[in-house]
């Protein structure tokens, strides 16, 4: 018996707070001019001091669970792609497990930078695949506001936060996630990276006044990186699915700079109407930038079900990959969401269980 991995759910979330390119002129030497025709980006949502990496995932998640019409007792895996991650351990997917009371659920981070989003939905996909697990809910969230110099120019006006998220599910039908393709070159790891904080250099008082707990970034480096590899990436990963160019109908990229997502749609001879494009609005907001880019086009009836539709990136690694899909939708079922809000439940199934421990840990103190 086959199995397919359907996306059948999908939902974002983004701050509301939002910093303008104006904003940003009044902060370090820059102009709107500059960063719309370097970039394409006009403005980024900002996390306030409430909203974290696992905070705006969980909203996601909740949204394409809701969307899917399944309860999180019905996951069976929460992958979260992050480069902003709430620790180094726990996982912020244990985090988000936790927040929403995904009871059965097992959950993992996952480290591939910009290209993440496609390495955890290719992850998640295979495991549907191969019958080992049923549901799984699929995360890109970001709060790489926190991990910026804001007085560096060459980065600062760049990112943004959010999150978006996708729930597979298995079917016999055929459909979902077709084919990828996960490719990496760590010999340019200095092209991107966040150099302190880590096993080889953990913070110290000396990393901190070198700002190496700061995104460090060879703009050009990458620029040249990405337009090299973003149109390879996505031939391979459609001709791995049995597919020509002209039967993708939307290719839903990385969210960088319009200037890279536009020489890859010329190299591939794509014309910009099949390229979705909301770098202006979100910035760079790393491996959520491809969930909301996709959400925000389902959403608009720019990708419908029965589309054959190309997810592409690139990043820190160096990584990049492709995944083309057939476009889901919610799996027709007559069930009714039970009417109390997960996120109320999982408060008060996470206190219980804090309490468990807490008396557990008292009775065992006594017997030691
Ligand atoms: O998810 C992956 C994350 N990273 C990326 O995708 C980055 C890919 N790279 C890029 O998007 C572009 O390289 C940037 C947008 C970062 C820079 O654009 P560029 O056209 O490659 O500019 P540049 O780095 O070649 O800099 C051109 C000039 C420099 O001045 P000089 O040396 O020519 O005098 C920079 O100092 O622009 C200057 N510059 C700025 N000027 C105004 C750099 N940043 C700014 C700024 N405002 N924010």
């Amino acid at each position: 018996m086959s199995h397919y991995a359907h996306i059948t759910g999908w939902g974002m979330a983004v701050p509301e707070k939002t910093l303008t390119n104006e904003d940003l002129a009044q902060m370090v030497d820059t102009s709107d001019e500059w960063i719309v025709s370097r970039t394409g980006i006009r403005q980024r949502h900002l996390a306030t001091e409430n909203q974290t990496t696992a905070t705006l995932a969980t909203d996601a998640a909740i949204k394409a669970l809701q969307m899917a019409n399944i309860t999180p007792q019905d996951v069976d895996l929460i992958i979260v792609s992050t480069s902003s991650p709430e620790h180094i351990f726990p996982a912020t997917a244990c985090l988000v497990q936790d927040n929403i009371g995904a009871s059965k659920a097992g959950a993992f981070d996952l480290s591939a930078a910009c290209s993440g989003f496609i390495y955890a939905l290719n992850m998640a996909a295979q495991a549907i695949q191969t019958g080992s697990i049923k549901c799984a809910v699929v995360i890109g969230s970001e709060t790489l506001s926190r991990l910026v110099n804001w007085q560096d120019r060459n980065t600062c006006i760049l990112f943004g936060d959010g999150a978006g998220a996708f729930v597979l599910q298995s079917s016999e039908e055929p459909g979902g996630v077709l084919s990828a393709v996960m490719r990496s070159d760590g010999s340019g790891r200095d092209s991107l990276s966040l150099p302190a904080g880590g096993s080889l250099m953990p913070t110290t008082a000396d990393t901190v006044s070198m700002g190496l707990h700061f995104i460090q970034m060879n703009g050009r480096e990458v620029f040249r990186f990405a337009t090299r590899v973003m149109a390879q990436a996505t031939q391979e990963a459609v001709e791995l699915a049995g597919l020509k160019m002209e039967d993708i109908s939307l290719i839903v990229p990385h969210q960088a700079n319009l200037r890279i997502i536009e020489a890859a749609a010329r190299s591939l001879e794509v014309p910009m109407q099949r390229v979705m494009v909301n770098v202006d609005r979100y910035g760079n907001t790393s491996t959520a930038s491809i969930p909301i880019a996709a959400v925000e086009a389902a959403n608009s009836g720019r990708l419908k079900q029965g589309d054959y539709v190309v997810f592409v990136g690139f990043g820190a690694g160096l990584t990049w990959g492709a995944a083309v899909v057939r476009w889901g939708a919610p799996f027709p079922t007559k069930r009714r969401l039970p009417p109390v809000s997960f996120r109320i439940w999982a408060r008060l199934r996470s206190l219980v269980r804090r309490l468990l421990r807490q008396i557990e840990g008292m009775l065992w103190g006594r017997h030691a």
